[in-house]
């Protein structure tokens, strides 16, 4: 170790350091050099949309199917850059539009001439989403794949940066650029044809001028003033990374976009169109080479719009007293649905509809994903209380059911749409029922709770009690509901009602799930299962076989049990016109199976499970007195009996002691209402 303080902390600050990588970052050369350096690495030419939609393809993507459409998921929504921080669930489809809008620009077919604008409700990731592109380029830019120069003139022993960092082939003069480029490009290493497009920004024209004028147009002792070095893009730094938002409509002003002049300065040069004394800090100057984000992008004012659309057509922008000026940049805006819909009457938007490529940002409509959004900032690793099973995935639930639309089918209720969705099965219906619903609904999605809400909730809930040791379902449903009362983008009572009454659902939903659960704790006993299931399979097999089976006790043959078969099949509804035929058939699978020299087990059938943890539980029930719980008494053998089965909830189902208690109190209250017998299927 070089310092005096070996197995210290600077140590591991020497470890994590990469001097070389720095030097890479910083480095410089002559203008020679850099053609060099294009001959061998095509790649560092690429224009903005190029280097962007590179950017996202490095990360690749996985392939899945649904509906049986085959869907890209690119990973580099996954937010590698920041563990996840800004991932983006639930929407590949439209991640999938976007990126291909992307690609077609990087090939040069059309949208590099467009506005790409998300559209969606407000809190659909719109700024995520800009906020990841932003960041994939700036990382991006500091690596091999992705690098980026630009360049300074030196003259007489001052140094002038190209205000816009400009790509240095910008330089060449016009005469050698066909003879250049097509040497360039006969080397094959870049995936793009490299092309040289427009003009030098003022400044650098104004060197240029000078300098051959110096030189009697001899561009070979020009080249040696130019000093050619890597280009780190930075939002922090205003560095080829732009974002734009517009203040209060009166207050906009052209500068802020393009740049303006130094007044300090013209005194020093004796003129207002002498480039040197422009500020190039206009947002379309900072972002050139990288990206530029216009927030809420409908707000901008109409003659701003017009300069924003002519920027992304032309890709020129006219600083004041300045000739035009080429950009190189993504540009991309976004707008919330209200804002655009409140927009639609108004005559410029037809022009505007006609020069910006609009991707839909909806919300989720996947509850599972949508709980995505939330184990982001609600887990163990960020929250202390434990969080019980369940709660987050109905807060999302209730989310995603009010963006749904009704469906028109009434064999199929709003819950089971959810769960269509969701990619569960719904008896009855099929992966083309889910296509056709999505057909239907052209509204969902662009409707209904946004995520921040959720949040916010989900977050109040947390703080309210400091001494809060568990996070239960009810008390979301609590916050959830009482933010409706004064929530600033529900428009009517109608509205606010039917989410009132969705969070009804929801509960409903709840309350079957962990019912459901208990019955499976209470019946979580394998063996005495794997029994019931024997005795059942050779009473099934004597029934359809017209055979007697053997009392174990007493060893004589007796006819089959007719009564415990029937009390297990109508436990998932089997009528006795149909109990022929189930019987036959798992028959024949267990026949089948003997044939592969397999024995069956109660595992393989989901539903005779669910049949025997029902039959079992009913049995048991009485003996294990879950509603004792609801009184006063208990004897030691019941709680030892319940004890049991709350450990089964904290080792397989995810409780802690706290929250199994709660949730066996719950459910024990419910059976004492009388209601013990449904929550089945
Ligand atoms: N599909 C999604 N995947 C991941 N997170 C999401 C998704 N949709 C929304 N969010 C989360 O919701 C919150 C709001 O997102 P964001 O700020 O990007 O929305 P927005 O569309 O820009 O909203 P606004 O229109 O109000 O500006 C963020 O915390 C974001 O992470
Ligand atoms: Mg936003």
């Amino acid at each position: 170790m070089s310092h005096a303080n070996p197995g210290g902390l600077l140590d591991i600050i020497a470890e994590h350091q990469d001097v070389h990588h720095y030097q890479d970052l910083l480095w410089e050369g002559s203008y020679g050099d850099y053609l060099e350096l294009v001959q061998r690495d095509g790649a560092v030419a690429r224009n903005a949309y190029q280097r962007l939609y590179d950017l996202i393809e490095a990360y690749g993507s996985k392939e899945y199917t649904e509906y049986r459409k085959t869907i890209l998921r690119h990973n580099f929504f996954d937010d590698p850059f920041d563990n996840g921080a800004d991932a983006v669930f639930g929407i590949d489809i439209h991640l999938m539009k976007l990126v291909r809008v992307f690609r077609a620009a990087a090939l040069g077919y059309g949208p590099e001439k467009r506005v790409i604008l998300l559209h969606g409700p407000v809190g659909s990731a719109k700024s995520t989403i800009a906020r990841l592109l932003k960041k994939g380029l700036e990382r991006y830019s500091r690596t091999d794949k992705g690098k980026l120069y630009t360049y300074s003139w030196v003259v007489d022993g001052e140094e002038i940066p190209s205000p816009m960092n400009d790509e240095p082939l910008k330089l060449l003069p016009d005469a050698t650029r066909p003879e250049i480029l097509a040497r360039l490009n006969s080397s094959g290493t870049s995936r793009y044809p490299i092309k040289i497009i427009g003009e030098l920004n003022p400044v650098c024209r104004y060197w240029y001028r000078e300098l051959m004028r110096r030189y009697n147009g001899d561009f070979l002792k020009v080249q040696e003033h130019i000093k050619v070095r890597r280009l780190l893009l930075s939002e922090k730094d205003r560095v080829g990374i732009g974002t734009f938002q517009p203040k209060d409509e009166k207050n906009q002003d052209s500068t802020e976009l393009t740049g303006d002049i130094n007044y300090r300065k013209i005194a020093e040069y004796g003129s207002d169109s002498d480039p040197r004394a422009f500020n190039f800090d206009g947002e379309f100057c900072v972002a050139n080479r990288g990206i530029i984000e216009f927030v809420e992008m409908l707000k901008l004012d109409v003659a701003f719009l017009y300069d924003l659309l002519g920027a992304s057509q032309e890709h020129r922008i006219k600083p004041k007293k300045f000739a035009q000026t080429s950009i190189d940049e993504v540009i991309i805006g976004h707008t919330n649905e209200p804002e655009y819909r409140r927009l639609q009457s108004n005559e410029y938007m037809e022009a505007l509809r006609d020069r910006t490529i609009k991707i839909d940002v909806p919300y989720i409509t996947k509850p599972r994903q949508e709980a995505k959004i939330y184990i982001k900032d609600f887990n163990p690793e960020k929250v202390s209380a434990h969080i019980a099973p369940h709660t987050i995935e109905m807060a999302a639930l209730w989310a995603v059911l009010t963006r749904l639309e009704q469906p028109s089918n009434h064999k199929l209720s709003l819950l089971q749409k959810a769960k269509l969705y969701d990619g569960r099965s719904v008896r009855g219906f099929t992966e083309d029922h889910v296509k056709e619903l999505r057909k239907a609904a052209t509204r969902e999605g662009m409707i209904g709770i946004s995520p921040r809400y959720v949040q916010d909730k989900l977050s109040n809930a947390l703080v309210k009690d400091p001494d809060l040791k568990v996070l239960n379902p009810f008390m979301v449903f609590n916050e959830l509901e009482s933010g409706l009362k004064n929530h600033s983008l529900i428009s009517n009572e109608e509205e606010r009602e039917g989410y009132r009454e969705l969070l009804g659902l929801v509960k409903e939903e709840y309350t079957d799930i962990v019912k459901n659960e208990v019955q499976k704790a209470i019946a979580a006993d394998e063996g005495a299962l794997r029994r019931l299931c024997s005795n059942y399979i050779d009473n099934l097999r004597a029934y359809v076989l017209k055979e007697k089976v053997k009392n174990t006790f007493t060893g004589e043959y007796e006819e089959p049990h007719e009564r415990l078969m029937r009390s297990i099949e109508e436990k998932i509804d089997i009528p006795d016109a149909r109990k022929d035929d189930f019987r036959r058939e798992l028959m024949n699978y267990i026949a089948a199976l003997a044939l592969d020299g397999k024995n069956f087990d109660y595992t393989m059938n989901e539903r005779l499970h669910r049949a025997l943890e029902l039959k079992l539980f009913e049995d048991s029930k009485d003996s294990i007195k879950l509603t004792s719980l609801v009184s006063d008494t208990m004897d030691a053998d019941t709680q030892a009996k319940i004890e049991i089965v709350r450990q089964r909830l904290i080792d397989h189902y995810g409780y802690d002691e706290v929250s199994a208690s709660d949730v066996l109190q719950y459910v024990a209250s419910i059976f004492a209402r009388g209601d013990a017998s449904s929550g089945q299927g």
